[in-house]
């Protein structure tokens, strides 16, 4: 088995949360240190840390930490103010349902434990935030094993945006295959999309995987269509950020694009999704609430300004790929396909 190289992006020891600034990537490896909820509120949304379920790990330890330096000793009090910040951070970013699942996850360690301790709450939430990582690099794994059943070795895949180890515990969704393939000696090289305004495919997708030795490829988002027109690509693989009970996904924009452009190829168009990231309340794509960022992320992305001073700008962050655009979704508990509304009840049971 060869040696792959694996980042962790959050960590916790109880009084700090460590970031990996993903924003200074590629050119600086800096780690923050976060110790109150205002500096993790803007780590999440200025995408310090970010990718669904890496938010929801960061949300979990902020909550952790914030309980931790609550004074209020009785139950009841303690409770209002714990609702208070968890409330805080869930206003972060609208998209990532894990950031929701996981505040949710912990919210039923203290309404669960009413008649225990407020110190031992505390105890409690530390051991389920270091529980929602722990299972998190293990569902990533999972995801990676059966994204390779539908690979071989040698094949090229696209991918958008970041969906790996950085945005996860460990391995990521669309790229644990990747890392899979490697330790096991296999190559499967990828193409990566630029993925505009923020560069996540360009800054961080070629970064990490150029750290694991993986051969991968940059491209500007507009040249998706023509290598796939020229037969360089044989599968996309995208992450996601929320699935909808009928399988339409949200993911970062230009995915749709791919998905349209993947199926008029003739290739098939994967979504790799831990359970945590499927929302079966909400029924369709359409109910998916879109992000839409500051409009200098489009006009002066990266310090320079590229677009006249006072210009209109639309900057929705996500776009939703319709379920009949996807070939199959790639969960921990297996792969499913259309039709989504049905299949997906399934990985639940
Ligand atoms: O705005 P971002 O960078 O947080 O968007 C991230 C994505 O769109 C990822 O594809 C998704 O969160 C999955 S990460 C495993």
């Amino acid at each position: 088995m060869i040696d792959v190289k694996h980042i962790e992006s959050v960590t916790f020891n109880g009084e700090k949360i460590v970031l990996l600034d993903q924003t200074k990537l590629p050119l600086e490896e800096v780690y923050l240190e976060i110790t109150t909820m205002k500096d993790l509120w803007e780590a999440i949304f200025e995408l310090k840390v970010r990718g669904a379920p890496a938010i929801g790990i960061a949300a979990a330890y902020g909550v952790a930490l914030g309980a931790s330096q609550l004074e209020e000793q009785a139950y009841d009090e303690f409770l209002v103010k714990y609702e208070e910040i968890s409330d805080y951070l869930a206003s972060s970013r609208p998209t990532a349902v894990n950031l929701f699942w996981a505040l949710n996850r912990m919210k039923r360690i203290v309404v669960d434990n009413k008649e225990t301790s407020v110190a031992d709450i505390k105890q409690m939430l530390h051991k389920e935030a270091d529980a929602i990582k722990k299972d998190d690099a293990e569902i990533c794994e999972s995801i990676g094993e059966n994204a390779l059943t539908l690979m071989k070795d040698g094949m090229t895949v696209l991918t958008h945006c970041n969906a790996g180890g950085i945005a996860t515990a460990k391995y990521g969704t669309a790229l644990a295959p990747i890392y899979l393939a490697k330790e096991r000696g296999m190559e499967i090289k990828v193409f990566a999309d630029e993925t505009r305004p923020l560069l996540q495919g360009a800054r961080l997708t070629t970064w990490e995987l150029m750290q694991a030795d993986v051969d991968v490829t940059l491209i500007t988002d507009n040249m998706a269509a023509m290598v796939m027109q020229q037969g360089k690509i044989d599968a996309v693989i995208v992450g996601c950020d929320r699935i909808a009970a009928n399988g339409d996904t949200a993911n970062k924009i230009g995915t749709y694009g791919l998905a349209v452009l993947a199926q008029k190829h003739h290739i098939p168009f994967y979504v790799a999704s831990p359970l945590s990231t499927i929302d079966m309340e909400t029924a369709t794509g359409a109910e998916i609430p879109i992000e839409e960022r500051p409009a200098k992320e489009i006009t002066q992305g990266f310090g320079k300004q590229t677009a006249p001073s006072g210009v209109k700008v639309y900057n929705p962050a996500f776009d939703v790929t319709p379920n009949e655009l996807i070939t199959a979704i790639i969960t921990e508990k297996g792969i499913v396909q259309a039709p989504y509304y049905e299949s997906l009840q399934t990985v639940f049971e």
